[in-house]
């Protein structure tokens, strides 16, 4: 179902990105790539599903046959957020479907027509009344009810880190007569960091820079908000990368070549102009673009002098706002990345191998990306997913995910028996 799923999402590519690119307002190659992701996780999810589906056996003893098997957890609820309206809402949907839960699809307010849509394909691909239910609302009435609901026995969610410390939470109080402990796979924000290190070739790292920080108008849990550039570099780095900013296309993402469209909402637009008059106040704007006014846009925004305990360099802004920091060295740098609450994603820019091996030992971000942008990660590739205040450690398109959605029972049985009761006439 799962594969028929995929085949009729890339049957309706052109639909489907329609529908990304009004509801979401993603510009086009955003819009197509969110499509790919939802492919490739009900491709990717049905092969893991099966090889999980055979009974792995523990160990080989002469008398008795020992294996392990999965078992589905039973009816949970998925909750996903509107930045990636198609394909996160596919991982967290069909994922648990795939290993044999009931699932309820609880869409983002903001993004139900693309929830509705994903609800059709699965239905055509398949997928048995009852097994799965659409259940649009918003996050504080619909979701929190799902949640608290006795009957159900995971929550898969992605979004924002406040809503997913109160799903925790919640999730963890059991109600007299409740069948099961709740699980929940809770992915959340980020303040991603990238390190432009004195010897980095600039040609490469000022566009995946500028791509990191400003594609989606930075509306990605991935998106660089840190940019961290070594003493030595910095000057000749910033004119560079300001200088670039200039030319980054933004408006109506209907059209072709947008790269920072609007924002999702008048809600996100107040809250990041907030932060931007907050980043004023602590730090040096060092460039703004221009953005249309008739609409939730945002224009890029680049402070620098930004002091790690500015709230700018702290708080996750989900719109196109970067924070540069000066480090004299290395180390200072390294400390910089690891001293956020969170940890999603990173990088660093450099030529030296000592460097980039010291990246691979020190910096504690779950998806580390070396001499390239730190976005766009890739199902299977790139498994997906942080932790401390970014989430539990799980990996989205990773090995081991549909894991969370079922139990593991253990088989043993002796074999030593002297003959067997002959089978059944049927
Ligand atoms: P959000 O947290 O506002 O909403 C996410 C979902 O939770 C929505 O479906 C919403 O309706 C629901 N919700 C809201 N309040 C709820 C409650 N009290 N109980 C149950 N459900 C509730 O997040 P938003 O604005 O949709 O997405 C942006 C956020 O998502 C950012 O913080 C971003 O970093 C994060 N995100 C994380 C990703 C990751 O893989 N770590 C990937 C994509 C986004
Ligand atoms: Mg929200």
């Amino acid at each position: 179902m799962l594969e028929r799923a995929a085949d009729l999402m890339e049957a309706r590519r052109f639909e489907l990105n329609a529908l990304l690119i009004l509801e979401a307002g993603k510009p086009w190659v955003e819009a197509d790539g969110d499509i790919s992701e939802a492919v490739d996780f009900c491709r990717f999810y049905a092969i893991e599903m099966r090889k999980l589906g055979k009974p792995v056996v523990t160990q080989s003893v002469p008398g008795e046959r020992c294996v392990q098997t999965w078992t589905p957890r039973g009816v949970g609820v998925a909750i996903a957020p509107w930045n990636f309206p198609l394909a996160i809402l596919a991982g967290l949907v069909v994922a648990p479907l795939v290993a044999g839960n009931c699932v309820i699809m609880k869409p983002a307010e903001q993004t139900t027509v693309i929830g509705a849509t994903l609800m059709d394909i699965l239905l055509e691909s398949g997928v048995p009344a009852g097994a799965l239910h659409f259940v649009p609302g918003f996050g504080e009435d619909v979701g929190a009810a799902l949640v608290r609901n006795t009957n159900i026995s995971f929550v898969a969610f992605t979004g924002s880190r406040n809503v997913g410390l109160k799903i925790w939470e919640e999730a963890g109080c059991t109600a007299p007569g409740q069948g099961s402990l709740k699980k929940v796979v809770c992915e959340m924000g980020g303040k991603n960091a990238l390190i432009i290190d004195n010897d980095a070739d600039l040609d490469e790292a000022i566009p995946a820079a500028l791509y990191s920080a400003f594609g989606f108008a930075g509306q990605k849990c991935s998106a660089l908000s840190r940019l961290i550039v070594l003493d030595e570099v910095y000057d000749t780095f910033v004119e560079r990368f300001v200088a670039a900013c200039g030319a980054i296309p933004v408006g109506d993402p209907a059209k072709p070549g947008t790269v920072v469209g609007p924002v999702i909402d008048a809600d996100a637009q107040k809250k990041i102009l907030g932060l931007i008059a907050q980043g004023k106040k602590e730090a040096k704007l060092a460039f703004q673009g221009s953005a249309p006014t008739d609409g939730y846009f945002i224009p890029p925004t680049i402070f620098v002098n930004v002091k790690p305990d500015h709230v700018i360099a702290r708080e996750e802004i989900f719109g196109p706002v970067l924070a540069i920091l000066r480090a004299k060295t290395l180390d200072e740098a390294f400390t910089l990345v690891n001293g956020s609450e969170y940890a999603l994603t990173g990088g660093l820019f450099s030529r030296s191998p000592k460097a980039l091996e010291r990246a691979q030992n020190e910096l504690l971000v779950g998806n580390l990306y070396l001499n390239r942008g730190i976005t766009g990660a890739i199902v299977e590739r790139h498994p997906f997913g942080g932790f401390k205040m970014s989430g539990g450690g799980t990996k989205a398109g990773g090995k081991g995910y549909l894991e969370n959605f079922l139990f593991p029972r253990a088989i043993a049985e002796n074999v030593m028996r002297r003959g067997f009761t002959p089978p059944e006439e049927s």
